[in-house]
């Protein structure tokens, strides 16, 4: 069994020689490159604020804003200046924004559609464009089960995460005839720093309304998710298989029962479902 585990380290090890994570400094993205660094793979993560990695040891920073598409084009060049050849790019910075869409200004919800929906895209036109090049390299978007199972009051969110899954389907397609691989790696809730650096709207929240019933559902069921941890071993299972594909990852009731129901009944008894789940109906 030993044997087993010590070959399958060595082979994610020698199948990348080195990985990108953008947003590394807390939740699902830490987790992950502390899982990559375990592996034996350097790892180039990326912050807004670059100087706040340097507490991880072993990571590389580099600047990434998403909503600002200079720090894409400067990101790439910074790699192609130093000849470093990212064969691992896991698509992981994001950020919610929290409210009913017309009482949020709709310039809230055209940044985070455009930083990440189409910063994400952008990033991986460059990088992918790389991976034919070399004819190797594999692309994990962290997308959402929000994808299949929208959020009530975050609109935005379920439009980027939809977008991102439809986008790595695509690719999948695209990518069937070469060595390069790529996955719509979708999360249900886990506990992170996501719901504190939430875009809420400060009225919303504070008044009595449905949107503060689905914003205290939020945060409980956050509260109560797995850590982050899971997400990391999950997706180590995913690179060891060494496919595309799509893979869902969270809690049972999330990740395997939801999914599996949804499959038998009705839109409308799917919505249903979820307006209970956040304690509207
Ligand atoms: N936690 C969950 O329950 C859950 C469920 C499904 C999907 N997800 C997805 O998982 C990913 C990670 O989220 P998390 O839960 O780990 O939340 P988190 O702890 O808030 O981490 C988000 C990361 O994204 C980075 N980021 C935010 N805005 C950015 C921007 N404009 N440009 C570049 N980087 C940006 C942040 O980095 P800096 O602040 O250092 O720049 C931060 O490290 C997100 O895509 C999220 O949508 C999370």
């Amino acid at each position: 069994m030993l044997f087993l585990a010590e070959n399958k380290r060595v082979l994610l090890e020698k199948r990348y020689k080195a990985a990108l994570v953008t947003g590394v400094g807390s939740g699902l993205g830490r987790a992950f490159s502390e899982m990559l660094l375990k592996e034996g793979i350097p790892v180039w993560g990326t912050s807004r604020n670059v100087n706040s990695l340097e507490r991880f040891s072993g990571i590389k920073g580099v600047s990434l804003d998403l909503c600002r598409p200079d720090s894409i084009q400067d990101l790439l060049m910074f790699f192609d200046d130093r000849g470093v050849e990212i064969d691992l790019l896991i698509n992981n910075a994001g950020f919610g924004v929290f409210g009913s869409y017309t009482s949020r200004s709709f310039e809230d919800w055209s940044r985070q559609v455009n930083g990440m929906l189409t910063g994400t895209m952008e990033l991986t036109h460059g990088i992918l464009k790389r991976m034919f090049l070399r004819k190797t390299g594999s692309i994990v978007t962290i997308s959402s089960l929000a994808a299949e199972f929208p959020i009530p009051y975050m609109s935005g969110y379920n439009v980027v995460k939809a977008g991102l899954s439809a986008f790595t389907e695509s690719l999948m397609i695209e990518v069937e005839d070469s060595e390069v691989t790529v996955v719509d790696f979708r999360p249900g809730d886990y506990v992170t720093g996501f719901n504190e650096s939430m875009n809420v709207e400060g009225k919303a929240a504070a008044r009595e309304s449905i949107e503060k019933t689905v914003w205290s559902s939020l945060c409980r069921i956050m509260s109560k998710a797995p850590q982050p941890e899971k997400a990391a071993k999950d997706l180590r299972n995913t690179l060891l298989r060494g496919k595309s594909g799509m893979v869902r990852s969270g809690s049972f009731f999330q990740a395997r029962a939801a999914p599996f129901l949804a499959r038998f009944g009705t839109s409308s008894m799917k919505r249903c479902g979820m307006m209970k789940y956040f304690g509207i109906r």
